[in-house]
């Protein structure tokens, strides 16, 4: 890891800087990870949406506010957890007033990784919980399938767990009520696991 520990609050001041790809060119600003400087548990997600570019804080648009309802019901107070993205920032097309989301590629994600590395290296988790096919691949340095990896604590070459699940998008994207409902619950499911790492002798 080429990671310096620095301070959360220096390592949000370099980032805010960051030219390491084009991304920066079109978004409004890094939207670096927030949480408690030393959180047990640090939850990854794909990259700012239209909102977190706006707001400068990940996760408080739709996919925030699903996070959040599931969060809530897996025992987990999201203030006690540091939330991130593996891409810092906002991705998308214009549409007429609309920006659209666009995924991110690899090139993408190996140059901001350096971002999670740090993060990663200050904070220090027990456990980091990745939210999708975007957050996995930065997480474990390589794709990893969701599906076969997901709901099961793994043990990582730099001293963490980490578990793998979906993204809450996934759940906002499905358009049948029964199998939304399903992998909510699933969902949920998996954040429970995460909720199991949360101790209460580590100050955060
Ligand atoms: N989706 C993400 O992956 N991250 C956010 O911060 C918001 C939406």
């Amino acid at each position: 890891m080429t990671a310096s520990p620095l301070s959360l609050p220096r390592l949000r001041e370099e980032a805010a800087g960051c030219r390491a790809c084009h991304l920066w060119k079109n978004a409004t600003q890094t939207v670096f990870g927030e949480g408690p400087a030393h959180a047990q548990v640090m939850l990854v997600g794909e990259q700012p949406g239209d909102k977190e570019d706006l707001a400068g804080k990940p996760f408080v648009g739709p996919a925030g506010q699903m996070l959040d309802r599931a969060l809530k019901e897996a025992g987990i107070d999201r203030g006690k957890v540091y939330v991130t993205n593996a891409v810092k920032h906002f991705k998308f097309v214009p549409r007429g007033k609309i920006r659209l989301h666009q995924k991110p590629n690899t090139p993408e994600i190996r140059a901001c990784r350096q971002w999670y590395e740090r993060e990663l290296a200050t904070v220090r988790p027990t456990l980091v919980v990745a939210m999708g096919a975007t957050a996995a691949q930065s997480v474990f340095g390589r794709i990893t399938p969701i599906n076969k990896n997901r709901g099961r604590l793994i043990e990582t070459n730099d001293g963490h767990k980490a578990l793998v699940t979906v993204h809450p998008s996934y759940l906002l994207r499905l358009p049948e009520a029964d199998a939304r409902a399903r992998e909510y619950e699933r969902f949920v499911d998996d954040l429970k696991i995460a909720a199991t790492q949360l101790t209460h002798d580590k100050a955060a």
